[in-house]
């Protein structure tokens, strides 16, 4: 039978939540009479997502997008394919890309190019985790939440072969 892997809390449930609350103030200081586009990553944003909005204070709307570049394994390819595109016309927004973690950087840069395309307003990028030891190509973060080390981790929407997205806390993955 394969070893079940063990888990460890790296990031509690309470320290996401105050995250999340410093990141919709930071939000709701800059776009203040202003009515963003917010554009989540599926899958692994939308807990992330879910949590932020409730935060903001300001009219918006949103829409996701569907990227692949990792299938089932745990490092990227290095190709990124848009698998569903936002429905909204992003043109003269002001749109806001919520993603959960860069990691490589190669899926948030790719997507900011393709989004950068149809001609928004302004592109700005939220993101709550980052793994700056795994950048591969420079991304640039408008609002990040936490830094994390250079370990696998799970939960609060991430998933490893699409499990564990539905933990509360952000933990590692050791096996
Ligand atoms: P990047 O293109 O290497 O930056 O990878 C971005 C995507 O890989 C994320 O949106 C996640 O879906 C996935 N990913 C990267 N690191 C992790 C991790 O530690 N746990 C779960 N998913 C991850
Ligand atoms: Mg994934």
């Amino acid at each position: 039978m394969a070893s079940q892997p063990q888990l460890k809390i790296l990031i509690s449930r309470d320290e996401i939540a105050r995250t999340v609350d410093r990141l919709a103030h930071e939000i709701n200081r800059d776009y203040r009479d202003r009515e963003p586009l917010l554009i989540g990553v599926l899958k692994g944003s939308f807990v992330f997502m879910a949590d932020l909005i409730r935060g903001l204070d300001l009219p918006l709307q949103l829409d996701f997008v569907g990227l692949s570049s990792y299938g089932a394994a745990d490092e990227s390819s290095g190709q990124v394919r848009v698998v569903h595109g936002a429905r909204m016309r992003i043109k003269d927004r002001d749109v806001l890309v919520i993603e959960d973690i860069v990691d490589t950087g190669i899926t948030t840069s790719f997507l900011l190019d393709y989004l950068k395309r149809g001609k928004p307003a302004s592109l700005k990028l939220c993101a709550l985790t980052d793994k700056p030891a795994r950048h591969r190509v420079p991304v640039s973060i408008d609002y990040l939440g936490l830094t994390l080390p250079n370990k696998f981790v799970v939960g609060y929407g991430l998933d490893f072969g699409e499990d564990f997205r539905n933990l509360p806390d952000i933990c590692s993955l050791e096996d």
